[in-house]
């Protein structure tokens, strides 16, 4: 586990340990899309991590899915996410800022604008999703026109540089988890016939578009992706082309020498060795649900540089800490995960050491 407390280069930083806490939607923004109050606090907790990414935040209005989500499309964001970046950075801490567009997985109730979502296909994702009524079936969302798909690789583009003018070290688009760009990836949620949809090569423009866009932008070295392949989470399924899709796209992907590509392992142990085949950089590995006793071994064997944990993370502010001591750690409370205040977010305790 040792080598998990060695610094690692990632893009144009050295990390103090090849810990990151992955990307934890918390829905305690502000209405305007600000952060909250409390979440400079939060991050800032959590800085002994070697990387911070932070819960996904939407690059434009018609990017928000869920209540309460962060945005960085305003000079109000800019300007609440400084203060996390900062506090972050006065702790010693690195943080990226996940950018996410959730595309069809929206609500128009959970949104300040109402607007039906949208998405690659009018094509619904048949799944309930939290709203401030509760549990409601998504409606179907409006297809993007192809001026549209390219304004919103030009959205992400302007998000990263806020993200920058923010504080942020680096911005990971959110490629993962059944949202926009994986909806791109997925025949059953784009059946476009432009050059975004049919053959694997048009259904991973989307992302490679963004990718290139960013790191013209900001630096390759500031840019990175999170991909879940194979995920079938909500009406997702690349079907049998979807590891060939993945191959293509990070062989593209890694052409431009990004700062990192954060893969959450979906199980396909084959397709991962291919991945860590085509992808030369720094491979950040979340594995849903790791035991304690695996911590470690992906950077141990080399199969990543650095290892992500989420709820471990989102429950101890001095995760690095406790695994360094091997000293038992506090469970999350899945109540308070989303919404609310300091209950379950800023209040769950370090270490007492005697
Ligand atoms: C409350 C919560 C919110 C999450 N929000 C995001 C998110 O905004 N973006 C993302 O890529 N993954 C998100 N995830 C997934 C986590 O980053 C991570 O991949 C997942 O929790 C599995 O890792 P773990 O077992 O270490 O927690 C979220 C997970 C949780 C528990």
């Amino acid at each position: 586990m040792s080598k998990l407390f060695e610094t690692v280069r990632v893009g144009r930083y050295t990390l103090a340990n090849r810990l990151a806490m992955g990307p934890m939607t918390r829905s305690r923004a502000q209405f305007d899309g600000t952060p909250g109050e409390l979440a400079a606090e939060y991050y800032a907790q959590r800085a002994s991590m070697g990387l911070i990414v932070t819960e996904g935040t939407q690059p434009s209005e018609d990017g928000q899915g869920y209540m309460a989500t962060p945005g960085i499309h305003s000079d109000a964001h800019v300007a609440g996410w400084r203060k996390v970046a900062d506090a972050v950075h006065a702790k010693g801490g690195h943080l990226f800022m996940q950018l996410m567009h959730a595309g069809r997985m929206s609500h128009p109730d959970n949104t300040p604008h109402h607007r039906q979502g949208v998405a690659p296909s009018a094509i619904a994702p048949k799944t309930p999703m939290f709203t401030p009524s509760g549990m409601q079936d998504i409606p179907v969302p409006r297809a993007l026109s192809t001026a549209e798909v390219r304004q919103t690789v030009d959205d992400f583009r302007m998000a990263a540089r806020r993200a920058i003018q923010a504080g942020a070290d680096g911005v990971e688009i959110h490629g993962a988890n059944a949202y926009l760009v994986q909806q791109f990836f997925a025949p059953s949620a784009n059946t476009r016939d432009d050059e975004y949809g049919g053959s694997i090569y048009n259904r991973a423009r989307f992302a490679i578009e963004v990718a290139k866009a960013i790191a013209a932008e900001i630096g390759a070295d500031r840019t990175a992706i999170r991909l879940s392949p194979g995920t079938t989470l909500w009406g997702i399924d690349e079907g049998p082309e979807g590891p060939d899709l993945y191959r293509h796209l990070i062989a593209e992907l890694d052409k431009l020498g990004l700062a990192y590509l954060h893969i959450m392992d979906q199980g396909d142990q084959a397709l991962l060795a291919d991945i860590r085949k085509l992808w030369k950089g720094t491979l950040i590995l979340n594995r849903p649900g790791r035991p304690r006793e695996q911590i470690g071994a992906d950077v141990a064997s080399g199969l990543a540089e650095v290892e992500a944990y989420g709820q471990m993370v989102l429950a101890n502010p001095d995760f690095v800490a406790r695994l360094k001591a091997n000293a038992p750690v506090n469970e999350p409370d899945r109540n308070t995960y989303f919404g609310g205040s300091a209950a379950g977010y800023t209040d769950y305790p370090a270490m007492a050491w005697k």
